[in-house]
């Protein structure tokens, strides 16, 4: 497909910057876009990604652009296609990503409030933490319908306990097939049951005790990376796992991702943001995937569901 279109990225931090990269290096858009509060680093960073072109061998242009409170700066993503949002705080050690709510709140509202202005008929990509309810809320202050607004995790969370299950079974990435639901964070819900290695569930493979153990992992998997960097979080497979998604979009895949998603009905669960499969193209979600699970794994998704649905409405009256 020819190189085309317009995105771009709210916050040029660990996880803006790295997203920005890969999306230049997929050399399939037109322009990137990338901005942020601090003067002149979204400047910086673009031209520094440009100069490497020649090198890498793509054409995508790299546009750095700083926005202010008032909301000048953001005419360069004027009519964007797909607009990602990784504005805010990332979390310290110790810190849940929950201790992170009001802050990235006020930010996440902002921010989806001017792409609404400047690019009105965009797909918004949501990563700032914590995930779930920043989606709600970045859905809430656009006004978008729920279908163009899309939260990133369950892809990240996804290709943790493909690398656990991996290491521990001793074989390549690509023999290993796994999947998480539910939220980014303490109700994250991975799915052993649906979960294989070269074909064979991973619990006849590697036994039910080290699958729990590797499914703790996962859950843990944000934290145990705080842990070891000391300041700020995770962001080599974060930026890949969003910048995967925006290629389904830009490119109309159909391609099924493990995503944050409005459910409304599937799993007999009512209006919430939620980790499911869905289906991902132009326009942003084509359909959620109900995924066949266990009685056990479907009642974990609906205690997430709940447990988000109580801090989406926390959200509300902020
Ligand atoms: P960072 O601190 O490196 O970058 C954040 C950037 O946002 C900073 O450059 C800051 O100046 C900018 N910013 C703050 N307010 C802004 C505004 N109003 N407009 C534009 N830019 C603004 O943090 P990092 O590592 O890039 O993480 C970003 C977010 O992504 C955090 O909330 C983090 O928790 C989250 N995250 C989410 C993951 C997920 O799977 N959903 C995984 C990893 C991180
Ligand atoms: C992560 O999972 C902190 O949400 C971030 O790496």
């Amino acid at each position: 497909m020819a190189r085309h279109g317009k995105i771009s990225v709210i916050g040029a931090g660990f996880y803006g910057t790295t997203t920005v990269q890969r999306l230049a290096e997929y050399n399939i858009f037109d322009t990137v876009v990338i901005t942020d509060i601090i003067e002149g680093k979204p400047e910086g960073v673009a031209l520094d990604i440009n100069q490497s072109r020649s090198i890498e061998g793509y054409e995508t242009k790299v546009i750095g652009a700083t926005t202010a409170a008032d909301g000048s700066g953001y005419e360069a993503i004027a009519d964007s296609d797909i607009v990602i949002i990784t504005a805010g705080l990332p979390r310290k050690p110790g810190m849940s990503r929950m201790d992170l709510l009001e802050v990235n709140a006020g930010i996440v509202g902002g921010v989806a409030k001017n792409i609404a202005k400047y690019a009105p008929n965009s797909v918004i990509l949501v990563v700032s933490n914590p995930l779930d309810e920043m989606t709600a809320l970045a859905q809430k202050a656009s006004g978008f319908p729920k279908e163009r607004v899309i939260g990133q995790a369950g892809v990240l969370d996804t290709a943790r306990f493909t690398h656990f299950v991996a290491e521990e079974a001793g074989v390549e990435v690509s023999a290993v097939k796994t999947l998480t639901l539910g939220s980014h964070g303490e109700t994250m819900v991975p799915v052993p049951s649906v979960s294989t290695i070269n074909g064979k569930p991973i619990n006849e493979v590697l036994g039910a005790e080290k699958v729990n153990e590797l499914v703790e992992r996962t859950r843990n998997g944000g934290a145990e990376i705080v842990a070891l960097l000391k300041t700020g979080s995770a962001y080599y497979a974060p930026s890949a796992a969003v910048a995967r998604m925006a290629k389904a979009v830009h490119e109309d895949s159909g391609e099924i991702f493990p995503v944050c998603a409005w459910v409304d009905g599937q799993f007999g669960i009512e209006g919430v943001y939620l980790g499911v499969e869905a289906r991902l193209g132009a326009g942003g979600i084509k359909a959620v995937v109900e995924t066949k699970l266990e009685a056990d794994e479907l009642e974990a998704l609906k205690i997430a569901a709940e447990a988000v649905r109580a801090k989406q409405a926390d959200i509300a009256n902020l």
